[in-house]
């Protein structure tokens, strides 16, 4: 099995390219609750998800389900609205299927972002952690099978997933703007379940701040073709507290919609600042 299908990436690549000659310098993923930042963004074209060839159906309420081409901060980005998550029953290929298809497209640098259970004592719902590092929980990793040296490295480095000069640039458009925003370790797995206080305790002890079903896959593939990536999770709920902790679905959306303008003005300037 190859890790990478490319003729379907390119057979997709110019399909998009027969709609629309819009070249995209950044590729951009909403989470959970956070397609607030589509508003934020000049829409110069928009594909549903059902129309691209290869591209799986998103099933997730809360997930729009389009690939929006448009200006944000300037500049020109293609942004999921709705992401393919590993517990819906795809596999790794399919939920990476569109960083590669991005990437191909144009985009030199990836901004993913997710609504995250948080573990850091420190953390709020409703705060941001711009993700600093991952550790890699899933089941299945999206690289196994046999490598296209013409796309990536067989064994890519994954000393600094997330790029620096972002982070310090995030870090200074959060303090003029007044928005608290953490950093740390994001923890990806495959849900669907949320954590039961034994595993969240277990994350936290293992060097995690936030955890989540997604993100992880697709900053791989991104770092296996070399793009930059740009991370922030969403804080939609804490898992470590002494009370009892029921999560629902509903809260995380609440909680990630009523962040989804502070992350978008951080996203927003990230892309302003780049060159
Ligand atoms: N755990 C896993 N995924 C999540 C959570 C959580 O607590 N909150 C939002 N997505």
């Amino acid at each position: 099995m190859q890790n990478i299908d490319l003729a379907k990436v390119l057979e997709t690549v110019s399909f998009i390219q027969n709609k629309t000659n819009f070249k995209p310098q950044a590729g951009v993923i909403l989470g959970s609750g956070l397609s607030g930042l589509v508003e934020a963004t000049d829409i110069e074209h928009s594909l549903e998800y059902i129309d691209i060839p290869n591209f799986p159906v998103s099933t997730v309420e809360g997930h729009g389900g389009k690939l929006i081409f448009g200006t944000l901060g300037g500049k020109k980005i293609v942004l999921m609205s709705g992401r393919f998550h590993y517990y819906e029953g795809y596999n790794m290929q399919e939920v990476t299927f569109p960083i590669r298809v991005m990437k191909y497209l144009g985009a030199e640098i990836l901004m993913v972002s997710n609504a995250a259970g948080g573990m850091n004592a420190a953390f709020k719902v409703g705060d941001l952690m711009v993700i600093k590092d991952h550790i890699n929980l899933f089941p299945e990793h999206p690289l196994r099978g046999r490598n296209n040296a013409e796309v990536g490295p067989r064994f890519p480095d994954m000393s600094e997933p997330y790029d620096t000069a972002l982070i310090k640039n995030a870090h200074q458009i959060a303090a003029a703007n007044n928005i608290v925003m953490h950093e740390g370790v994001y923890i990806g797995l495959q849900g669907p379940t949320f954590e039961t206080r034994a595993e969240y305790k277990y994350l936290h002890i293992i060097g995690g701040d936030t955890v989540g079903m997604s993100t992880v896959p697709e900053v791989i593939v991104a770092r296996h073709m070399d793009m930059k990536v740009f991370g922030m999770s969403v804080v939609t709920d804490l898992g470590i507290r002494d009370e009892l902790n029921v999560i629902t679905h509903e809260e995380v959306l609440e909680a990630a919609n009523a962040a989804a303008p502070k992350m978008a003005l951080i996203f927003s300037e990230v892309l302003q600042q780049l060159a």
